[in-house]
């Protein structure tokens, strides 16, 4: 591999800290500017090495300038979705998606935020999800590169997905998955944004009730891999073009989509192939103990193309809502296919030119590297050790299998540079293995190899490399997603954060740039998208729009058409907003009206956002530049409210407040 340029300008980066901490060298080096910029003076006061120094200037992105990427990471079990500049690191939005966030108004009585949480929510079900666990961000893609238009993620919890536009970096659209109770890393795009996959991660029990004993797994429970079909032009889920084929009750686990060579493919792994459902205080053995027995469970094979003809021709039957291609159907078809992996293995990972299946042993020291061109060989030859107790044909190991790389204790997940080197997840060594991926990578001599590991501190889940994940990885850097943080931070209490390790890919050996605490959830994966790719994005949205559709609002005003009008019991307010007031700043209502508030925010003007929130009633909005909000009200409590601007806006922000009375049943309000 050749050091590149970046490497010098690196290590000509640490020469020059050296130099720094040295004192001396400072000046010598240019370092003592006219303005006072004593490097070497700062550097050693604060007891920097030059490595340390030359880490701090290479992340440093100074206020007014922009990162080089954007990391769009998934929340944990807060709901959400983080975006931090890479390499400064500096958190630059939270996204909420499955969980209200009071700041963006979502989920706080606005149509907006509480449309999407409830369209996303089973209607049947009394109490609307309030939470997720967001686990597997995934970036809509053109031709295997990163586009920067949608972003998908999936809920571990509740078995749902949900679309953010990065326009307006907003969710708008939250899906229950029928016939997913839960799903975890089986969230992908594939390389034209035909579809999203997500797939069940404990399996469903399939009866009508729902209800299933655990003595009847694996007759009543089965996995699903969903193929959710998105709009091109709005990049929502079309339901009526999605459908899923049914799995063996195994445990679907991490997942992708095949590329160039593998485009067509998707590739599932799967663990407790054992079928096992735990009862330790009942004579049974512990799950973990039943889930590990076997030597091997099966790498999934999905020829999506396939499954959409039949899909397509209607050999589906219908469940919960869904089409969904039978399993019998699906290996008649040749759709499914298995190979096996060592047990209970973990991430599944193509690498940029298609043709590596790269599988984390987790329990197995080693990476296992399946090759799409062996798998379509092994395929057409039918080249089966037997089938699985379902009937699905497994290919022989020797058939598809092209290496093993023992890389250390724990491999979970692997990303790839644009060198043709794989990085790989150690969990139980809190490291990553950097590893050469054979000929068809570039590595004709020294093919499949350890080429280093690097110590990250703790705990390492996930990593992502700078678009590692695409067709056109770009090398530079790299995060590791470092579960526990233990001492690299001052105590703040029990709850530890997560610790984002930031570390420069084109250094040998690699190096560790930073650490960024995660105080507010529990990344689990995430993807580095160049910033310039985000040119779809928008400042400031058009007069009046309404952001669920960026169409203009059929509620929009422009100054001096605001007006309340009252029909029975609703009274319909037009309201605007603009520095530094509303207009009607009074509404006069009476005990039992419903109060409908359309407020547009009039204002052009970038970063002009005005809040709206009402004591006691638990609304909140947000009103971005050219925004228009809906708030549906039921006036149940008497008073005199003091509506105010939550978004501190103008020097008379203070003074951006109105009054709402509603008054009590037998007094006559003086207006409306
Ligand atoms: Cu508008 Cu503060």
């Amino acid at each position: 591999m050749s050091a590149g340029p970046q490497v010098s300008r690196r290590a000509a980066l640490g020469m020059l800290a050296g130099g720094v901490v040295a004192g001396a060298g400072a000046s010598r080096l240019g370092f003592q500017s006219s303005s006072g910029g004593d490097l070497g003076g700062i550097a050693s006061e604060r007891g920097l090495d030059g490595q340390q120094a030359a880490a701090a200037l290479e992340t440093y992105v100074p206020g007014g300038s922009y990162d080089e990427y954007f990391v769009f990471a998934s929340g944990g079990h807060s709901g959400q979705i983080f975006v931090f500049g890479v390499p400064s690191m500096r958190l630059l939005k939270v996204i909420p998606v499955f969980t209200p966030d009071a700041w963006q108004g979502y989920g706080y009585g606005t149509d907006q935020g509480n449309a999407v949480l409830e369209g996303g929510s089973d209607p049947a079900k009394s109490n609307p999800l309030r939470w997720g666990d967001t686990h597997h961000p995934a970036l809509s893609e053109t031709e295997g590169s990163y586009d920067g238009r949608w972003i998908y993620i999936n809920d571990r919890a509740n078995g749902r997905i949900a679309m953010a536009d990065l326009r307006d970096f907003k969710c708008k659209q939250i899906f229950d998955i029928p016939n997913l109770q839960t799903s975890h890393g089986g969230c992908f795009v594939t390389p034209n944004s035909e579809y999203v996959h997500i797939s069940t991660m404990t399996p469903t029990p399939v009866t009508e009730s729902g209800y299933a004993p655990l003595s009847r797994y694996k007759e009543d429970f089965r996995g699903f891999s969903t193929w959710l079909k998105l709009d091109p032009e709005t990049g929502r889920f079309d339901l009526g073009n999605s459908f899923q084929i049914e799995l063996p009750p195994y445990t679907q686990d991490l997942a992708d989509a095949g590329k160039l060579t593998s485009f067509g493919f998707g590739f599932i792994n799967s663990y407790n192939t054992e079928m096992a459902v735990g009862g330790d205080m009942t004579g049974g053995q512990p799950l973990e103990a039943g889930s590990t027995a076997n030597d091997y469970d099966f790498l999934h094979i999905i020829d999506w193309q396939k499954a959409e003809e039949v899909f397509k021709a209607g050999n589906t039957k219908d469940l919960n809502g869904m089409k969904v291609i039978p399993m019998d159907v699906a290996v008649s078809e040749k759709i499914l296919h298995f190979a096996p992996e060592p047990r209970n293995p973990h991430g599944i990972d193509v690498n940029p030119t298609g043709d590596y299946m790269c599988v984390g042993g987790k329990l197995d020291p080693h990476a296992s590297v399946y090759d799409i061109e062996l798998i379509k060989t092994a395929i057409a030859n039918e080249d089966y050790q037997g089938t699985d107790p379902f009937g699905v044909p497994i290919l022989t190991l020797e058939s598809v299998l092209v290496a093993q790389v023992e890389l250390g204790a724990g491999p979970l997940h692997t990303q790839f540079d644009d060198k043709g080197y794989a990085y790989t997840s150690l969990f139980v060594d809190s490291a990553i293995a950097k590893w050469s991926l054979g000929p068809k990578a570039g590595h004709t001599d020294d093919g499949f190899k350890l080429v280093e590991t690097l110590p990250v501190q703790y705990n390492i889940g996930h990593l992502c490399t700078a678009e590692g994940d695409t067709v056109s990885p770009d090398g530079n850097y790299m995060i590791a997603l470092n579960k526990w943080s233990i001492d690299r931070f001052p105590p703040v209490g029990t709850l530890h954060p997560q610790n984002f390790q930031l570390v420069d890919l084109t250094t040998t050996p690699l190096t560790v740039l930073s650490d960024t605490p995660i105080g507010m959830g529990e990344p689990h994966y995430t993807q580095m998208i160049k910033a310039d790719k985000l040119v779809h994005t928008i400042e400031v949205y058009p007069p009046g729009t309404d952001p669920m559709n960026f169409a203009p609002s059929e509620f929009a005003i422009k100054a001096g058409e605001e007006r309340i009008e009252r029909q029975g019991k609703d009274l319909h307010v037009y309201m605007s907003a603009m520095r530094s007031h509303y207009t009607p700043d009074q509404i006069q209502a009476k005990v039992g009206d419903t109060l409908h508030l359309h407020i547009t925010n009039v204002e052009q003007t970038i970063d002009a956002t005005h809040g709206f929130a009402i004591p006691q009633y638990n609304i909140e909005a947000s009103l971005d530049p050219g925004e228009v909000v809906n708030i549906d009200m039921l006036l149940d409590r008497a008073g005199t409210f003091a509506m105010y601007c939550s978004e501190f806006c103008s020097a008379l922000h203070l003074e951006m407040q109105g009054w709402i009375e509603v008054a009590p049943q037998g007094v006559t309000p003086s207006v409306g």
